[in-house]
């Protein structure tokens, strides 16, 4: 058992902080946000994860999960402090590192003896070293800090399970006996771990988002290709992902990558590579693409209602993903902002988005559910594929609406059976509605 500190409990800090207190650590979440330490003292959990709730519930009553906003509480007697604060982006696209600085600083006034600083946080290449020195130059003579990179590789949604059925663990350090203490750490996850150093470990993180997000731009390209040339892009992804060497996986071509890493990391991998003199066409190119695609959402929109002042849209799904409250640059907010922009009127569905939206998208209406935001539509588009929208009563949906234009800006609609339905179907890459395919889809 390990005493563990956890500074910033967001999205990454808090799952991390309860799912090593599940595995029987003590562990506190630091965090300067007294409001969100003080509901999380009583179990209120400040975002949406699904089986995020119970597990502090329970490791709360067993005693083994504490918060607090005070750093040398929460570093009281720690062998571990991760830090797991946001690193925005910045107006040239960096990384900002100032909350990473200051919790390298709490870190080093705070703690006392022998501590190991595992870096949790997606940080620019370098950054181990940055706080390795800074916690040099502010800490006392007693504190014997280690630094260890350990990228986290939690997707929203399924962060609980991807802490615990991990594809691999990277731990980036020049000191071998703290990086194999993290190592033992993660041992009972039984994953791969991959030794290296701090800024090959920041790389690797770097790296893996932005050829996810390669991927969806690559598809998304291939989509608007397909859309010209009569083809199926859900099929051809479907006949790429056979290929071992390719993969399914991130293959949905739609309305493009959002949330707070993809575009984030993207960003400043560019700004990385720029300021020393690399030209990451390539990094140019996946932002550009996936910039456009929401673009050209929107003209399909625009060209199908002959125009979109005084349209009324109804936007199904807010959040950048299913099964998530998180709206940071979420294809829906750009797109609504988009036709808002134009004169249309909008009115959103999102399970859980909506609160968080609604600062955002000011003057939009808000629906109680999908048959609710259908009444009246000119058009209706799917931005989220949250799943209680792949299986609607569309013929319902058709009947509320004014005019029958359905965007399927996710493709989980079938073209054919929207067109049946009396729908003007708007996929993304699907090939005009046609003959029933030839060959069945592919067994789920
Ligand atoms: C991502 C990485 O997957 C994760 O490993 C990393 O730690 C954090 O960033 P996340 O941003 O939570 O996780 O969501 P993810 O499921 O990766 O989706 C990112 C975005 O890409 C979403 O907007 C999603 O809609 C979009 N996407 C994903 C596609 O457009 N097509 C796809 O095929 C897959």
């Amino acid at each position: 058992m390990a005493r563990i500190a956890v500074i910033g409990v967001g999205y990454v800090g808090l799952v991390t902080a309860a799912c090593f207190a599940d595995l029987g650590h003590e562990v506190t979440g630091i965090d300067i946000d007294e409001g969100r330490i003080r509901r999380l003292r009583v179990k209120i959990s400040p975002i949406y994860e699904p089986g995020l709730d119970a597990l502090i519930g329970r490791n709360i009553d067993a005693e083994r999960l504490h918060f607090t906003t005070n750093y040398r509480e929460g570093l009281e007697g720690a062998q571990f402090a991760f830090i797991a604060v946001g690193t925005p982006s910045g107006p040239a696209g960096e990384a900002d590192m100032t909350a990473c600085d200051a919790a390298a600083k709490g870190i080093a006034d705070a703690a006392r003896g022998s501590i190991i600083v595992v870096n949790k946080s997606t940080m620019p290449i370098g950054s181990g070293d940055r706080l390795e020195a800074i916690i040099r130059q502010s800490g006392t003579e007693s504190l014997d800090a280690r630094v260890v990179s350990n990228p986290e590789f939690l997707r929203e949604g399924t962060a609980v399970s991807d802490f615990f059925a991990p594809d691999r663990i990277v731990l980036g350090s020049t000191d071998t006996e703290a990086a194999n203490a993290v190592a033992e750490l993660h041992r009972p996850l039984n994953a791969r771990i991959l030794l290296t150093d701090m800024r090959t470990a920041e790389m690797v993180k770097y790296a893996s988002n932005a050829f996810l997000a390669t991927k969806i731009s690559f598809i998304n390209e291939i989509a608007s290709i397909c859309e010209r040339l009569g083809a199926d892009v859900k099929q051809v992804a479907d006949g790429m992902g056979l290929d071992g060497r390719i993969g399914r996986g991130f293959l949905e071509a739609g309305l493009g990558y959002g949330g707070s890493c993809f575009p984030k990391d993207v960003r400043a991998l560019e700004f990385m590579a720029s300021v020393q003199g690399c030209h990451p066409q390539l990094l140019r190119a996946v932002m550009e693409i996936n910039r456009d695609v929401r673009r050209t959402a929107v003209q399909k929109l625009r060209e199908v209602l002959g125009g979109l002042d005084g349209k009324l849209i109804g936007v199904l799904g807010l959040s950048f993903k299913p099964n998530t409250d998180d709206i940071r640059e979420a294809a829906a907010i750009e797109i609504i902002h988009l036709l808002q922009n134009e004169g249309a009127l909008i009115r959103a569905y999102d399970p859980v988005a909506m609160e968080h939206a609604a600062p955002f998208i000011p003057s939009v209406d808000f629906a109680q559910n999908p048959y609710e935001l259908a009444v009246g539509c000119d058009a209706l588009a799917l931005v989220t594929e949250w799943n209680e929208f792949k299986e609607l009563d569309m013929a319902r949906i058709r009947q509320a609406m004014r005019t029958p234009v359905l965007l399927d800006g996710r493709n989980i609609y079938d073209p054919h059976r929207m067109a049946e339905l009396g729908f003007t179907y708007l996929g993304m890459g699907r090939s005009a509605p046609a003959a029933d395919p030839i060959a069945p889809a592919l067994a789920p």
